[in-house]
């Protein structure tokens, strides 16, 4: 059984406590803070986001409950900390919890920039505790099962990939830091991300990236489409959170390979299809769940055995975010990146 204490009770502390209480079974919360007293009177899960948390009952009645973090480092009695905080409290937080000797999970992205993302990769090292972040694409079963898929090569090579992610506007967060370019990164480094670090899982590091953005005041930007440059492919990817409420949310991804097209929409039935060329469509199957239960179901073996898996590692999560910020670069400055 290994121990875990989770900071920031919002939309995403809540999913995660939801997966720790009710899914897996080698896990104990044994403390939860947040600087928000009320938030620490959790009585059940709902909570608003993209995607939807269970609105299930709980019971924190045995759970130490922390209004100071350090306080809450400095009592311990856990083996990880799981960091729900706004991004731009990531860098601190991983710090003091890694200097106090815990592992870590943090939700993505790793930090607001590559400066601060760095100071956590270095911490890492030097202390060698587990690190992981959520960048929980690679573990969501349709786009782990298509990236499956494609490396058994029966399809041939990829040619051309494209990827999605449409939200509405997210107004529900704790004093609307999200929308706060300064505290999130607005739209390409809070949602868009998870697109960049795809594209790197897939094809690893492009030669340089080109984008577009849709700005809002402040010059930030609210939606980014790119094209990431390989020799031997067309890779484009495009995200932010401009749709209207109506519309909600949706992710996408269609993949032209050699001998096969394959186009995952998880607004359509079946979410991923498969077309050979040398026979009929077909529907991929992939397990049940989000991508949010695998990492975590994960993560907390890596810290029951003492060692990471490696799926996502805090090198991983800085080159996403170098490459997300070169995005925004390249937007700001309406030229092609090179790396
Ligand atoms: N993986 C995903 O798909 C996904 C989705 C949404 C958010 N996120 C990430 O999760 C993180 C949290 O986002 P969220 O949507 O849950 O935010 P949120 O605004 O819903 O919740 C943040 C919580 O942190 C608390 N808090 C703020 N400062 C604090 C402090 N100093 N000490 C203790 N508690 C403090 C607030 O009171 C609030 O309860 C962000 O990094 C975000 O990018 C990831």
């Amino acid at each position: 059984m290994v121990k875990v204490a989770v900071v920031g009770l919002g939309f995403m502390g809540k999913m995660h406590l939801g997966i720790y209480l009710n899914k897996l079974k080698n896990v104990e919360v044994v403390a939860v803070c947040d600087g928000n007293k009320e938030a620490l009177n959790i009585k059940n899960l709902e909570s608003r986001g993209n995607i939807k948390t269970s609105g299930k009952a709980i019971d924190l009645s045995k759970v130490k409950k922390y209004s100071d973090y350090d306080a809450m480092l400095k009592d311990g009695g856990f083996d990880f900390v799981d960091i729900c905080l706004p991004t731009f409290l990531h860098r601190d937080a991983s710090i003091k919890a890694l200097e106090a000797g815990y592992h870590i999970f943090c939700e993505k992205p790793l930090a607001l920039t590559l400066k601060e993302g760095e100071a956590i990769a270095n911490k890492v090292r030097e202390t060698g505790k587990l690190f992981s972040i959520g960048q929980c694409l690679r573990y969501w079963p349709a786009y782990s099962e298509v990236k499956k898929l494609i490396d058994t090569g029966k399809y041939g090579r990829v040619r051309y990939a494209e990827f999605a992610r449409f939200s509405m506007t997210p107004s529900w967060a704790w004093k609307g830091w999200v929308l706060d370019e300064k505290r999130s990164g607005n739209a390409a480094l809070d949602l868009h991300i998870h697109d960049v670090d795809m594209v790197l899982y897939l094809f690893g590091k492009p030669e340089s990236v080109k984008s577009a953005g849709v700005f809002v005041k402040n010059n930030s930007i609210s939606h980014i489409t790119t094209m990431y440059k390989y020799p031997d492919k067309v890779v484009s990817s495009t995200g932010g959170w401009i749709c209207s409420k109506s519309f909600g949310f949706n992710m996408r991804a269609f993949y032209i390979l050699e001998k096969a097209t394959i186009e995952l929409d998880f607004s359509k039935e079946p979410v991923v299809a498969v077309y050979p060329d040398e026979s009929d469509k077909y529907a991929l199957p992939f397990p049940e769940g989000d991508g949010y239960y695998y990492e975590l179901k994960d993560f907390t073996a890596n810290v029951a055995n003492g060692k990471l898996s490696g799926i996502v590692t805090v090198d991983t999560a800085l080159e996403s975010l170098n490459v997300c910020l070169a995005e925004i670069k390249s937007a700001k400055l309406k030229k092609e990146i090179i790396f």
